[in-house]
Protein backbone atom coordinates (compact mmCIF):
# COMPACT_ATOMS: atom_id res chain seq x y z
CA UNK A 1 0.00 0.00 0.00
CA UNK A 2 1.42 3.46 -1.19
CA UNK A 3 0.39 6.57 0.51
CA UNK A 4 0.16 9.81 -0.11
CA UNK A 5 -1.08 12.77 2.59
CA UNK A 6 -1.65 15.78 1.52
CA UNK A 7 -2.86 18.85 2.97
CA UNK A 8 -1.68 22.27 4.69
CA UNK A 9 0.85 22.45 7.15
CA UNK A 10 -0.52 21.86 10.36
CA UNK A 11 -3.68 19.98 8.70
CA UNK A 12 -2.36 16.78 10.52
CA UNK A 13 -0.75 14.82 8.44
CA UNK A 14 1.92 13.77 11.12
CA UNK A 15 -0.67 12.89 13.61
CA UNK A 16 -2.46 10.08 11.49
CA UNK A 17 0.81 9.06 9.78
CA UNK A 18 2.24 7.98 13.43
CA UNK A 19 -1.46 6.38 13.53
CA UNK A 20 -1.43 4.39 10.36
CA UNK A 21 1.82 3.60 10.35
CA UNK A 22 0.96 1.71 13.41
CA UNK A 23 -2.21 0.38 11.88
CA UNK A 24 -1.07 -0.48 8.84
CA UNK A 25 2.27 -1.53 9.45
CA UNK A 26 4.22 0.62 6.82
CA UNK A 27 6.99 3.64 7.56
CA UNK A 28 6.19 6.92 7.32
CA UNK A 29 8.69 8.98 5.04
CA UNK A 30 8.23 12.42 6.37
CA UNK A 31 10.43 14.94 3.99
CA UNK A 32 10.17 17.54 6.56
CA UNK A 33 11.16 14.99 9.37
CA UNK A 34 14.47 14.37 7.48
CA UNK A 35 15.38 17.59 6.60
CA UNK A 36 15.05 18.42 10.33
CA UNK A 37 17.24 15.04 11.20
CA UNK A 38 19.73 16.38 8.81
CA UNK A 39 19.57 19.96 10.62
CA UNK A 40 20.67 17.97 13.92
CA UNK A 41 23.04 16.22 12.55
CA UNK A 42 24.79 19.28 11.20
CA UNK A 43 25.07 17.55 7.57
CA UNK A 44 25.86 19.72 4.56
CA UNK A 45 22.03 19.08 3.70
CA UNK A 46 21.23 20.33 7.06
CA UNK A 47 22.81 23.38 6.94
CA UNK A 48 21.38 24.41 3.30
CA UNK A 49 17.81 23.14 4.61
CA UNK A 50 17.97 25.13 7.62
CA UNK A 51 17.68 28.81 6.13
CA UNK A 52 15.00 27.70 3.37
CA UNK A 53 12.89 26.16 6.00
CA UNK A 54 13.21 28.95 8.88
CA UNK A 55 12.09 31.13 6.25
CA UNK A 56 8.90 29.01 5.84
CA UNK A 57 10.24 28.24 1.82
CA UNK A 58 10.38 25.08 0.12
CA UNK A 59 13.85 23.17 -0.20
CA UNK A 60 14.95 22.97 -3.91
CA UNK A 61 12.98 19.34 -6.10
CA UNK A 62 16.13 18.02 -6.82
CA UNK A 63 17.58 17.60 -3.22
CA UNK A 64 13.75 16.54 -2.06
CA UNK A 65 13.33 13.84 -4.93
CA UNK A 66 16.77 12.56 -4.18
CA UNK A 67 15.94 11.70 -0.57
CA UNK A 68 12.91 9.90 -0.97
CA UNK A 69 14.11 8.04 -4.16
CA UNK A 70 17.02 6.72 -1.74
CA UNK A 71 14.64 6.12 1.28
CA UNK A 72 11.86 4.17 -0.77
CA UNK A 73 14.58 1.82 -2.15
CA UNK A 74 15.24 0.47 1.12
CA UNK A 75 13.73 -2.49 2.02
CA UNK A 76 11.47 -1.93 4.79
CA UNK A 77 9.57 -0.10 1.81
CA UNK A 78 9.27 -3.05 -0.21
CA UNK A 79 5.39 -3.66 0.78
CA UNK A 80 4.33 0.17 0.79
CA UNK A 81 5.12 3.29 2.32
CA UNK A 82 3.32 6.70 3.81
CA UNK A 83 4.47 9.54 2.05
CA UNK A 84 4.19 12.69 4.73
CA UNK A 85 4.90 16.09 3.16
CA UNK A 86 6.27 14.45 -0.42
CA UNK A 87 5.12 15.00 -3.05
CA UNK A 88 4.45 19.25 -2.31
CA UNK A 89 5.27 20.54 -6.09
CA UNK A 90 3.90 19.27 -9.35
CA UNK A 91 7.88 18.90 -10.60
CA UNK A 92 7.60 16.26 -7.53
CA UNK A 93 5.01 14.21 -8.34
CA UNK A 94 6.07 14.27 -12.11
CA UNK A 95 9.87 12.65 -10.63
CA UNK A 96 7.35 9.68 -8.90
CA UNK A 97 5.72 9.12 -12.12
CA UNK A 98 8.35 8.94 -13.46
CA UNK A 99 10.27 6.97 -11.68
CA UNK A 100 7.36 4.12 -11.87
CA UNK A 101 6.07 4.81 -8.43
CA UNK A 102 2.85 3.68 -8.11
CA UNK A 103 0.25 5.47 -5.62
CA UNK A 104 -2.53 3.73 -4.38
CA UNK A 105 -3.85 6.24 -2.25
CA UNK A 106 -3.87 10.10 -1.84
CA UNK A 107 -5.81 11.50 1.00
CA UNK A 108 -6.59 15.18 1.02
CA UNK A 109 -6.80 16.70 4.55
CA UNK A 110 -8.93 19.96 4.72
CA UNK A 111 -8.90 22.54 7.32
CA UNK A 112 -8.81 26.15 7.43
CA UNK A 113 -6.09 28.69 7.46
CA UNK A 114 -7.39 30.07 10.59
CA UNK A 115 -7.74 26.82 12.45
CA UNK A 116 -3.81 25.82 11.27
CA UNK A 117 -2.76 29.14 13.03
CA UNK A 118 -4.45 28.42 16.25
CA UNK A 119 -3.00 24.30 16.13
CA UNK A 120 0.14 25.32 15.87
CA UNK A 121 0.70 27.80 18.65
CA UNK A 122 0.21 24.46 20.46
CA UNK A 123 2.30 22.16 18.85
CA UNK A 124 4.42 19.58 20.94
CA UNK A 125 6.87 17.78 19.04
CA UNK A 126 9.63 14.68 20.19
CA UNK A 127 12.56 15.44 17.46
CA UNK A 128 13.50 11.63 18.06
CA UNK A 129 10.38 10.18 17.00
CA UNK A 130 8.29 12.64 14.79
CA UNK A 131 5.56 12.23 17.56
CA UNK A 132 3.04 15.38 17.52
CA UNK A 133 1.15 16.56 20.28
CA UNK A 134 -1.07 19.36 21.25
CA UNK A 135 -1.33 21.23 24.36
CA UNK A 136 -4.94 21.16 24.30
CA UNK A 137 -6.40 19.02 21.41
CA UNK A 138 -3.50 16.39 22.13
CA UNK A 139 -1.94 16.48 25.32
CA UNK A 140 0.83 14.19 26.28
CA UNK A 141 0.83 12.07 29.04
CA UNK A 142 2.89 13.98 31.41
CA UNK A 143 3.19 17.45 30.50
CA UNK A 144 6.00 18.45 28.66
CA UNK A 145 6.97 14.56 27.81
CA UNK A 146 7.02 12.51 25.04
CA UNK A 147 3.89 9.48 25.58
CA UNK A 148 7.20 6.48 24.62
CA UNK A 149 10.52 7.71 25.92
CA UNK A 150 9.61 10.17 28.43
CA UNK A 151 12.02 12.70 27.09
CA UNK A 152 11.53 16.61 26.62
CA UNK A 153 9.07 17.97 23.64
CA UNK A 154 10.18 20.69 21.64
CA UNK A 155 8.37 23.80 20.04
CA UNK A 156 9.03 23.37 16.19
CA UNK A 157 11.68 26.27 14.34
CA UNK A 158 8.98 27.31 12.02
CA UNK A 159 5.88 27.25 14.52
CA UNK A 160 6.00 31.19 15.27
CA UNK A 161 2.71 32.63 13.46
CA UNK A 162 4.86 34.91 10.92
CA UNK A 163 6.34 31.65 9.66
CA UNK A 164 3.46 29.51 9.56
CA UNK A 165 1.42 32.33 7.43
CA UNK A 166 4.42 32.19 5.16
CA UNK A 167 4.18 28.21 5.04
CA UNK A 168 0.41 28.69 4.24
CA UNK A 169 1.00 31.09 1.26
CA UNK A 170 3.59 28.72 -0.33
CA UNK A 171 1.62 25.63 0.03
CA UNK A 172 -1.62 27.73 -1.52
CA UNK A 173 0.46 28.78 -4.16
CA UNK A 174 2.78 25.24 -4.87
CA UNK A 175 1.13 22.62 -3.12
CA UNK A 176 -2.86 22.87 -3.82
CA UNK A 177 -2.13 22.53 -7.45
CA UNK A 178 -1.41 18.84 -6.75
CA UNK A 179 -5.16 18.50 -5.69
CA UNK A 180 -6.39 18.98 -9.00
CA UNK A 181 -3.58 17.03 -9.98
CA UNK A 182 -4.40 13.78 -8.59
CA UNK A 183 -7.86 13.71 -9.28
CA UNK A 184 -7.22 13.83 -12.43
CA UNK A 185 -5.01 10.64 -11.80
CA UNK A 186 -8.16 9.47 -10.32
CA UNK A 187 -10.10 10.00 -12.99
CA UNK A 188 -7.68 7.87 -15.55
CA UNK A 189 -8.04 5.57 -12.56
CA UNK A 190 -4.02 5.77 -11.53
CA UNK A 191 -4.86 6.53 -7.99
CA UNK A 192 -7.40 6.99 -5.30
CA UNK A 193 -8.07 10.45 -3.96
CA UNK A 194 -9.95 10.91 -0.85
CA UNK A 195 -10.81 14.09 0.85
CA UNK A 196 -11.45 13.79 4.38
CA UNK A 197 -12.50 16.38 6.99
CA UNK A 198 -9.29 17.58 8.72
CA UNK A 199 -11.12 19.92 11.33
CA UNK A 200 -13.07 17.18 12.91
CA UNK A 201 -11.30 15.25 16.33
CA UNK A 202 -7.93 13.17 16.32
CA UNK A 203 -9.92 10.43 16.84
CA UNK A 204 -12.53 10.82 14.27
CA UNK A 205 -9.98 11.64 11.36
CA UNK A 206 -8.63 7.97 11.94
CA UNK A 207 -11.59 6.55 12.57
CA UNK A 208 -12.67 7.63 8.64
CA UNK A 209 -8.90 7.04 7.71
CA UNK A 210 -9.21 3.47 8.75
CA UNK A 211 -12.80 2.82 6.97
CA UNK A 212 -11.11 4.11 3.84
CA UNK A 213 -7.62 2.15 3.94
CA UNK A 214 -9.23 -1.06 5.08
P1 LIG B 1 6.88 19.47 7.21
O1 LIG B 1 7.55 18.96 8.42
O2 LIG B 1 6.35 18.52 6.20
O3 LIG B 1 5.76 20.46 7.67
P2 LIG B 1 4.33 20.81 7.06
O4 LIG B 1 3.87 20.18 5.81
O5 LIG B 1 4.37 22.28 7.03
O6 LIG B 1 3.36 20.15 8.01
P3 LIG B 1 3.40 20.11 9.54
O7 LIG B 1 4.35 19.06 10.00
O8 LIG B 1 3.62 21.50 10.05
O9 LIG B 1 1.91 19.72 9.87
P4 LIG B 1 1.15 18.32 9.86
O10 LIG B 1 0.13 18.31 8.75
O11 LIG B 1 2.09 17.17 9.93
O12 LIG B 1 0.32 18.48 11.20
P5 LIG B 1 0.54 17.80 12.63
O13 LIG B 1 0.04 16.39 12.59
O14 LIG B 1 1.91 18.06 13.13
O15 LIG B 1 7.86 20.44 6.43
C1 LIG B 1 8.62 21.44 7.09
C2 LIG B 1 9.48 22.19 6.07
O16 LIG B 1 10.39 21.28 5.43
C3 LIG B 1 8.71 22.83 4.91
O17 LIG B 1 8.24 24.12 5.24
C4 LIG B 1 9.80 22.87 3.83
O18 LIG B 1 10.70 23.93 4.03
C5 LIG B 1 10.56 21.58 4.06
N1 LIG B 1 10.00 20.44 3.28
C6 LIG B 1 9.42 19.31 3.78
N2 LIG B 1 9.01 18.52 2.78
C7 LIG B 1 9.34 19.15 1.63
C8 LIG B 1 9.15 18.84 0.26
N3 LIG B 1 8.53 17.68 -0.13
N4 LIG B 1 9.59 19.72 -0.66
C9 LIG B 1 10.22 20.86 -0.30
N5 LIG B 1 10.43 21.22 0.96
C10 LIG B 1 9.99 20.37 1.94
O19 LIG B 1 -0.55 18.63 13.48
C11 LIG B 1 -0.37 20.01 13.78
C12 LIG B 1 -0.90 20.30 15.19
O20 LIG B 1 -2.32 20.09 15.23
C13 LIG B 1 -0.32 19.36 16.27
O21 LIG B 1 -0.17 20.08 17.46
C14 LIG B 1 -1.40 18.27 16.43
O22 LIG B 1 -1.39 17.69 17.73
C15 LIG B 1 -2.68 19.06 16.16
N6 LIG B 1 -3.71 18.25 15.51
C16 LIG B 1 -3.54 17.29 14.57
N7 LIG B 1 -4.75 16.78 14.19
C17 LIG B 1 -5.69 17.47 14.91
C18 LIG B 1 -7.12 17.40 14.96
N8 LIG B 1 -7.83 16.56 14.18
N9 LIG B 1 -7.77 18.26 15.80
C19 LIG B 1 -7.05 19.13 16.59
N10 LIG B 1 -5.70 19.22 16.58
C20 LIG B 1 -5.02 18.41 15.75
ZN1 LIG C 1 4.23 17.02 9.89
Amino acid sequence: MRIVLLGAPGAGKGTQAQFIMEKFGIPQISTGDMLRAAIKAGTPLGLKAKEVMDQGQLVSDDIIIGLVKERISQDDCAKGFLLDGFPRTIPQADAMKEAGVPVDYVLEFAVPDEEIVKRMSGRRVHPGSGRVYHLVYNPPKVEGKDDVTGEELVIRADDEESTVRKRLAVYHEQTAPLIDYYKQEAAAGHTRHYKVDGTQSVEQVSRELTDILS
